[in-house]
């Protein structure tokens, strides 16, 4: 195959857009930090006086040493609720346990008891999506206070609320797909369900508890006076109810017990080498900040990313002299195979119906497909209507859609209008989406949206006579609520996306994803596990 050349290394542009990139990724890093800290330092203290571990530890202690954790969504809640709800209360992720990628869902109880806002049941709820289609076993880290009470109009009744986790969790059951919890703390109302429907539960003693209503509820429900321990603690339910399978006298024995179940599981994964070898891409992707740098509307050539993410910087161009805007071609990243759509431009009718061609060789050839957005999008004006963009832009669409391999999205620039359906925006419901700090995500521009709405305004005001003022303030109103909204930090606070990840970070996570899809598991389910 052949390897892409690169003629962007080095001057005083790259030099400024990479410095301008570290200013982003420091950033993120800061933010990544002040996340870790949970709810705080004095809650913290008070969590590990209780003999508690931190959830972040208990995943380290939990996994296979010095194997990736691949954190999902670290920034979910970020500046909702004052910015005291860090990444949303829960942690979730893929790691290793045993040998086997799992995802692990913890929540956090430093963070309002670890109780659920509705981005944190988003996130609980993204997180089995994955699990569902990328069949891993589920391990549950459960330490909550159920619905966070101010906010359950958000997090109870509806479709997509705190009942559809549960239903998630009876569905993978059923697949075949084991679902395990440890009870660290707190597992009350609704969060009682979490390992009432697991397959198999571990109990802390003294700290775990289980009950549909805590010893306020039952004294309120049917006056009667009972402490925690006696109504829902490890011992009543490992020894009486039955509610749980193990009873642990620490949580280090608890974590320890969940490797025994997860090495137990018997799992139908069979060890696989990858397509092919691994080789890192000849140009280093620590490059990329100073290639994309963080204005958008400079232009750069998206070869450029893509010599730094795939293997050996090879990669099979299709159709190169056609539709260029839009950049097709097959690569391997970390030794497994994918077709690749990039965006280099506006997406023009010829782009667009490349596009869809490229979208169903990989279809046909059972390749994955990865879509490096940054998309003003479709072209607009009467000639691209004459020459029927719509109906190209759809077939599009419709590839998107329809295709039956795995798809993934990295958004690298500018996600804008349809160009964010034909690229698979989250609406495609790609198997994983990340974004790139400098990346930009709403139905258009903040200078195009004021422009807009400015002139329809004029437009009205115009029958009443235009107030310049007025206009003035719509034009500074509309650019500031675009701006706001289309950061990639609004974006992930509300789980538009999987994470937001360094680009040099990219070929390693898309890595992991793509080695997921490429296993073939066999799922035994067909009926789910009762709890007995
Ligand atoms: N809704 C709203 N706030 C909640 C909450 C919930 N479900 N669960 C906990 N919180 C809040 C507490 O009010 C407290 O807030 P504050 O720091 O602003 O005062 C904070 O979370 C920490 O709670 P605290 O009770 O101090 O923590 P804890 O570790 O001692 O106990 C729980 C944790 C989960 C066992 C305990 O908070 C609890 O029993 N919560 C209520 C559980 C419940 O009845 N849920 C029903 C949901 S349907």
């Amino acid at each position: 195959m052949p390897a892409l050349e690169t003629r962007l290394r080095t001057g005083p542009d790259f030099d400024q857009n990479a410095a301008a990139y570290a200013i982003l990724i420091e950033e993120l890093r800061g933010r990544h930090s002040h996340v870790l800290a949970g709810g705080g330092e004095r809650l913290r203290q008070r969590h590990i006086e209780r003999g508690k571990i931190p959830v972040r530890q208990r995943i380290d202690t939990l996994v296979d040493s010095l194997s990736p954790f691949l954190e999902l969504s670290p920034l979910a809640a970020w500046e909702l609720y004052r910015n005291e709800v860090p990444s949303a209360g829960i942690i979730t992720g893929i790691g290793v346990v045993c040998g086997l990628p799992c995802m692990i869902i913890a929540n956090d109880a430093t963070v309002k008891g670890g109780s659920f806002f509705h981005e944190t049941v988003k996130k609980h709820l993204r997180a089995q999506e994955i699990a569902f289609e990328n069949k891993l076993p589920c391990l549950y880290l459960v330490d909550c206070g159920g619905a966070f009470l101010p906010e359950q109009d958000r997090v109870f009744p509806d479709r997509d609320h705190f009942g559809g986790t549960f239903f998630q969790q009876c569905r993978m059951s059923a697949a075949g797909l084991p679902q395990v919890s440890a009870v660290f703390g707190g597992c009350t109302a609704g969060g009682a369900y979490i390992p009432a429907l697991s397959d198999e539960v571990v109990m802390v003693r003294g700290t775990g508890r289980i009950h549909l209503g805590g010893p306020p509820i039952v004294k309120a429900a049917i006056n009667e006076i009972v402490d925690g321990e006696t109504l829902g603690g490890a011992e009543m339910h490992t020894y009486i109810s039955g509610v749980a399978d193990y009873l642990a006298e620490t949580e280090l024995t608890a974590l320890g017990k969940l490797r025994d179940i997860v090495a137990a599981l018997n799992w139908p994964e069979t060890h696989r080498t990858t397509a092919r070898d691994t080789r890192p891409p000849l140009y280093d992707p620590s490059e990329l900040g100073g290639i994309v740098g963080t204005d958008l509307k400079r232009p750069y050539d998206v070869r450029e990313v893509i010599a730094r993410v795939v293997d050996g910087s090879e990669f099979q161009e299709f159709k190169p002299n056609y539709g260029s805007t839009l950049v097709c071609g097959f690569a391997w990243i970390h030794g497994e195979p994918v077709g690749i759509l990039a965006n280099n431009g506006v997406l023009f009718s010829e782009a667009a119906v490349k596009g869809a061609h490229f979208i169903e060789l990989c279809d046909q050839r059972r390749v994955p497909i990865l879509f490096l957005q940054n998309i003003t999008g479709f072209m607009v004006g009467s000639e691209a209507e004459r020459g029927g963009i719509a109906k190209h832009s759809a077939k599009l669409v419709y590839a998107v859609s329809n295709t039956r391999v795995p798809r993934y999205t990295v958004i690298i620039g500018g996600s804008y209008g349809a160009g964010n359906y034909g690229m698979c925006g989250r609406g495609f419901q790609p198997r994983f989406l990340f974004s790139w700090p400098n990346a930009r995500i709403a139905t258009m521009s903040a200078d195009v949206a004021s422009a807009v709405v400015t002139d329809l305004r004029r437009s009205s005001l115009t029958r009443g006579g235009a107030d310049e003022t007025e206009l003035g303030r719509i034009d500074r109103q509309t650019r500031m609520q675009f701006e706001e909204q289309s950061t990639p930090y609004y974006a992930t606070a509300r789980l538009w996306d999987d994470g937001i990840i360094e680009p040099a970070q990219t070929r390693d996570v898309l890595g992991l994803c793509l080695a997921l899809a490429a296993r073939e598991i066999e799922l035994p389910g067909h009926r789910p596990v009762y709890r007995m």
